[in-house]
């Protein structure tokens, strides 16, 4: 996909285009100068300067939206301008032009600026206004909060979570969970500290979130034998026909709900699939229903799959609603 990246000529955005050029993006470098960047599609744009035409043009097309940029020290004034005014401006044009993802990297104690030293907290607070801002944008944002930023290199080791002590982290590092982020549409809607560590940003990535593979979890239900799972909609005759494959003699509900609208559908078992599960009265039937809704890599609500009741039956079958809860159980929502 296309990624457009503010910042991209500091320390951390150059070293992160080669890592999106190795995973198959494309980068747009949003630049004051104009001037090439390598790996990258140079695009003018003076972020506290442009206007909302400017920005819509610097975001359109793209996939993802990354915000590196920063004011390198400075007046507070010059900190309010870029990383509140020009980055909310920035997440504006993206909810306007239809971008789907925002990852914000701000700093380390944006979620309690009142803790840090003097000099320091304005900046903060700055930053956390950007952070509210995107977070009531509707994107599929992800905030990333590194601590103190070092220029040593990558030891591809991270430590990722809420809350995290004191701790610094190389510029590069930091470009790799950047990176390994953007595949993992699963964790938007969450801000995360990150600092050095011992596990590589995937590692760390899974352990905030398990990578869901619901194909595997639809196997494993199937495993427990007399499973009765209806597979309703998918818009796409492509993921239809998939469904159908993997899931031979599974009864496929005749009522078509269609939870899906795009070009691309992906249905195997390497697609990292994020479930959400459900249960309640059912909209038509107003009975008990259990349902699992899944979303594919770009957060897209695919196919809903849901529990039948066994033929005849008025209640469902326990022990396939205690499955149903024990998966639920093991397979956590992304935190929030
Ligand atoms: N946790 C921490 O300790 C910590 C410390 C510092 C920074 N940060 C944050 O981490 C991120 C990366 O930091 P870094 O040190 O790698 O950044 P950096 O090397 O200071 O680079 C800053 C980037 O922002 C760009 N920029 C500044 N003003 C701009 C404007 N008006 N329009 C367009 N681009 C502009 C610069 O472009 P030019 O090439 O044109 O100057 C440069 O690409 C930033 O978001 C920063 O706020 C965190």
């Amino acid at each position: 996909m296309l990624i457009v990246l503010a910042g991209a000529t500091g320390r951390t955005g150059r070293r992160l285009i080669p890592l999106l050029t190795a995973a198959g993006h494309g980068t747009r470098a949003l630049t004051r100068s104009g001037d090439p960047v390598p790996g990258a599609l140079a695009h003018r744009c003076d972020l506290t300067a442009a206007s909302p035409g400017e920005l819509d043009a610097a975001v359109a097309g793209a996939g993802a939206v990354v915000w590196l940029a920063g004011p390198g020290g400075g007046p507070v004034e010059s900190a309010e301008a870029l990383d509140n005014t020009a980055a909310t401006a920035l997440m504006d044009a993206c909810v306007r032009q239809g971008v789907p993802r925002f990852v914000l990297v701000t700093s380390k104690g944006t979620d309690n600026p009142e803790r840090s030293p003097d000099f320091l907290r304005p900046y903060l607070e700055i930053k956390a206004k950007a952070e509210a801002h995107l977070a009531g944008t509707g994107l599929a944002w992800t905030i990333l909060r590194p601590g103190g930023l070092t220029d040593e290199e990558p030891s591809g080791r991270v430590e990722l979570g809420k809350g995290l002590g004191r701790g610094k982290v190389s510029r590069g590092d930091v470009a790799a969970v950047v990176a390994e982020l953007l595949g993992r549409h699963d964790l938007s809607g969450g801000a995360l500290d990150v600092i050095g560590g011992e596990h590589t940003p995937a590692e760390a990535l899974d352990a905030l979130a398990p990578r869901l593979n619901i194909v595997d979890f639809l196997f494993d239900l199937e495993r427990l034998g007399r499973v009765h799972l209806a597979v309703f909609g998918g818009s796409t005759g492509e993921a239809m026909a998939e469904a159908k494959a993997h899931f031979t003699g599974w009864q496929v509900s005749p009522r078509y709900v269609n939870y899906f609208e795009g070009p691309e559908l992906h249905f195997s078992r390497s697609t990292r699939w994020r479930a959400e599960f459900g249960e309640g009265p059912g909209r038509h039937s107003g009975k008990q229903e259990y349902w699992v809704m899944v979303h594919n890599e770009l957060g897209e609500g695919v196919f809903r799959f849901g529990l039948l009741r066994p033929e005849g039956s008025e209640n469902h079958d326990p022990a396939l609603v205690a499955a149903f809860h024990a998966f639920r159980e093991h397979y956590p929502p992304p935190p929030s």
